[in-house]
């Protein structure tokens, strides 16, 4: 193995530097329309009447597609398949529950006439009363029937008993607000008709699963729909899903008889699209004397739609981190007239980890001990709820590893301690943590006469590097550059391969490379070895080893001939394999899969004024085998900035009289710029875990922004003796309060 753990670029880095790689919204069609997508003005309510007199009037324009002519759909847009196919609106009554709810859509020849005349669209509505405010819904919270990953609650043991007999107990309430996910990209599509075919061009994180979703809701066979995605400007989940405006723009195509391209407006992105929902989590920690945990439950109210179930799992990482004989979980909902809430960068372990870790902190202050001391005390060498060995778990490592590179010994326990100048200074921790997961997935593989491989495969890169590891593996399994292999993903005609989510892509996509990479190569080495012509002839197929684009015999390097001399002979065709991988039940039924790290996090708090600098972020990962170390340390940097957004800046307000978000653009919705970030020091442990797959990797997409809130929370308290438990931590929350 040569290139597979190699520092390299990513492949698609030129052509996106260059502007040569094509997003969803840069693709055309002759003919092509713009339509622009208007979204409800009341939070609860109905459409009493739009007036589209003056819209249709308008110059250029080629539809109106509202509730009153939208073509009637084979199935109810509401009823949802998550997590691709979600309740949508599309137009098929007069219902509105959410402001911001698509309810029309305008399509004119330019998108200027397409915005122009949305603005002439009259709608009247019967407006009804909203709910709107989180803690007044709070009575009517009830327990969702499942969650994306495991049950709504989950205990063992007696936690309320133990709880109540612990020699050190803290209890608190955590709190973390509604987030937008904000990639650089928007949603977009070209919807494109071909007869009763369609070409979409969408941006997302899942071409299979758009395909099967407009499949359903158009109500014809998902052999006739094609979906392309091969860049994606960022996904973190919000991209996982065919959200009302991929199948409004095929609608109206097939309405307008022409292509039809609909990309939303940065404002759009808040609320038709999903977002990170709102947390109330109570954590209650119950430990003997020296620390060890007794008791721990965490109890989590998110809110939902009022159309759809969607639950922020934060206490399911609650269940696996610390051995802990009694332990209790509960996840709740409540109804909101909002959008549907959905995926985010570790959905769940981003907003859990902040509750549980600061949970953690508060609990060593009270138990006199070093924060990390209370971690290693309470380390958990099999998964507490299922008994099962960890698949690999190397955080001990981590802790030392991290703990060592941050300076964490020097550290003085006590608050207000350490001071640079007028500001203060605070040190802080907390543990990562995110699940490997990995589901089937097939590739084909074809090796060409002139030595070069084509790899094709139905999964997307969403910025994670996906293109460049995919190559890596095949090449080595080839004995050939990974510059001399052509990656094709993106498009619903490769070989079926699941959304990229859940950190699962890396995991998922690989072993079905290698396993396609090794087909083609052993048909080609048994060319070889059956070939009279050959130098391998009459060698053991065992015996031939790939290497520099040669084969050659082990061992006796003078014995070979190159790749495109076995094919030449063989007719000079393409030697190709499809192949699918999947996860081992046997393995599943033994072995819980964790990826792991521990992060240390230094910040400066301003005395007078709150203000918050993370000067450095410490964090080192047990992740499994790299497969690109370059690739792998941008995912980890990328994640470890969103938690200093998440810790510090964003939130989305919502009104409590319209149900709209206040806040919604770039420049109002805060999220870490160049500026606010220190240094990072991201290492990982070596580790090759090749019981959850044969590339001993897990994925590493989402474990970044995991613990790195609560790091910084607890880097706050340090620093100023204030504990906010209310994310994020902007200056208004520790003004006054800061100053000695
Ligand atoms: Mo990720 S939130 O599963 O795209």
């Amino acid at each position: 193995m040569t290139s597979v753990g190699a520092d390299l670029s990513r492949s698609d880095g030129p052509a996106k530097v260059a502007g040569a790689a094509r997003y969803a919204g840069d693709f055309a069609a002759p003919r092509m329309a713009y339509a622009v997508m208007v979204q409800s003005t009341i939070a609860h309510g109905r459409i009493v009447r739009i007036d589209t007199a003056r819209a249709g009037a308008a110059p250029g324009v080629v539809l109106v597609m509202t509730h009153a002519n939208a073509p009637k759909l084979a199935q109810d847009p509401m009823h949802a398949e998550p997590p691709s196919s979600r309740a949508v609106s599309l137009l098929q009554d007069d219902a509105v529950r959410y402001n911001g709810q698509p309810i029309a859509l305008v399509v004119a020849e330019s998108l200027e006439q397409a915005q122009a005349a949305a603005r002439l669209l009259h709608v009247e509505y019967a407006a009804e009363d909203a709910a709107l405010d989180f803690a007044a819904a709070k009575s009517g919270a009830y327990t969702p029937k499942e969650l994306a990953h495991g049950e709504p609650d989950a205990s063992w043991g007696t936690a309320d008993a133990a709880l109540e007999g612990a020699a050190v107990r803290h209890q608190a309430t955590y709190t973390t607000p509604m987030e937008v996910h904000n990639p650089l990209e928007p949603h977009a599509t070209l919807a494109v008709w071909n007869g009763d075919e369609l070409t979409l061009h969408d941006a997302t994180q899942g071409v299979a699963g758009v395909r099967k979703t407009l499949a359903k809701k158009l109500g014809i066979a998902p052999e006739k729909i094609h979906v392309l995605s091969p860049y994606i400007g960022g996904g973190f989940g919000c991209k996982g899903s065919a959200w009302s405006h991929v199948a409004l723009a095929a609608m109206a195509a097939k309405q307008a008889r022409r292509p039809v391209k609909l990309v939303l407006e940065r404002t759009q992105m808040f609320g038709p699209v999903g977002y990170r929902p709102p947390t109330e989590q109570t954590v209650a920690l119950g430990a003997a004397r020296d620390g060890k945990l007794v008791a721990i439950k965490h109890d989590v109210v998110s809110s939902t739609s009022t159309f759809e179930d969607w639950t922020e799992s934060s206490a399911v990482l609650t269940r696996m981190m610390y051995a802990c004989p009694n332990v209790s979980t509960t996840h709740k909902l409540i109804k909101l007239n909002l959008g549907t809430p959905t995926f985010q960068r570790a959905p769940g372990e981003a907003t859990g980890s902040f509750a549980l870790e600061c949970a953690l902190d508060e609990l060593a202050l009270k138990a006199g001990l070093d924060p990390l001391e209370l971690r290693l005390r309470n380390y958990a060498d099999s998964d507490p709820e299922s008994g099962k060995a960890f698949s690999s778990k190397k955080l001990r490592e981590c802790y030392a590893r991290a703990a060592e590179r941050f300076g964490w010994s020097k550290r003085n326990g006590q608050p207000r301690a350490q001071r640079d100048g007028r500001w203060l200074i605070g040190w802080g921790m907390a543990t990562a943590t995110y699940p490997a997961n990995r589901q089937p997935a097939s590739a084909r593989l074809v090796l060409k006469p002139d030595g070069t491989a084509l790899v094709q495969c139905c999964t997307q890169d969403i910025g994670t590097g996906t293109y460049t590891i995919m190559a890596q593996v095949a090449a080595d399994a080839l004995g050939i550059d990974a510059e001399r292999v052509r990656v094709e993903i993106g498009d619903s005609a490769f070989p079926e391969a699941p959304v990229s989510g859940g950190s699962m892509t890396a995991a998922t996509v690989t072993p079905a490379v290698l396993a396609a990479a090794r087909a083609v190569r052993d048909k080609l080495v048994a060319l070889a070895v059956n070939d009279d012509k050959s130098p391998l002839h009459q060698s053991s197929a065992d015996a031939v080893e790939l290497r520099d684009g040669w084969l050659r015999l082990r061992g006796e390097t003078a014995r070979g001939e190159p790749i495109p001399a076995v094919l030449a002979r063989a007719g000079g065709k393409p030697l190709e394999a499809t192949e699918e991988a999947k996860p081992d039940d046997a393995v599943k039924a033994k072995y819980a899969t964790h990826s792991w790290g521990a992060v240390f996090a230094e910040v400066a708090v301003d005395p007078d004024f709150g203000e918050v600098r993370v000067r450095r972020v410490v964090a080192c990962y047990s992740v499994g085998r790299l497969l690109n170390a370059k690739t792998a340390r941008s995912q980890l940097l990328g994640g470890i900035v969103w938690g200093v957004g998440m810790a510090l800046t964003e939130q989305a307000h919502v009104d409590r009289v319209s149900g709209r978000v206040l806040n919604a653009n770039l420049a109002q919705y805060h999220v870490p710029v160049n500026a606010d970030i220190g240094e990072l020091d991201v290492t990982f442990v070596p580790e090759d875990d090749t019981t959850f797959n044969p590339l001993g990797a897990r994925g590493i997409g989402e474990i970044g922004i995991t613990g790195v809130p609560a790091a910084i929370a607890n880097a706050v308290y340090h620093a100023t003796g204030q504990r906010i438990r209310d994310l994020p931590i902007t200056p208004d929350k520790l003004i006054g309060a800061t100053s000695a």
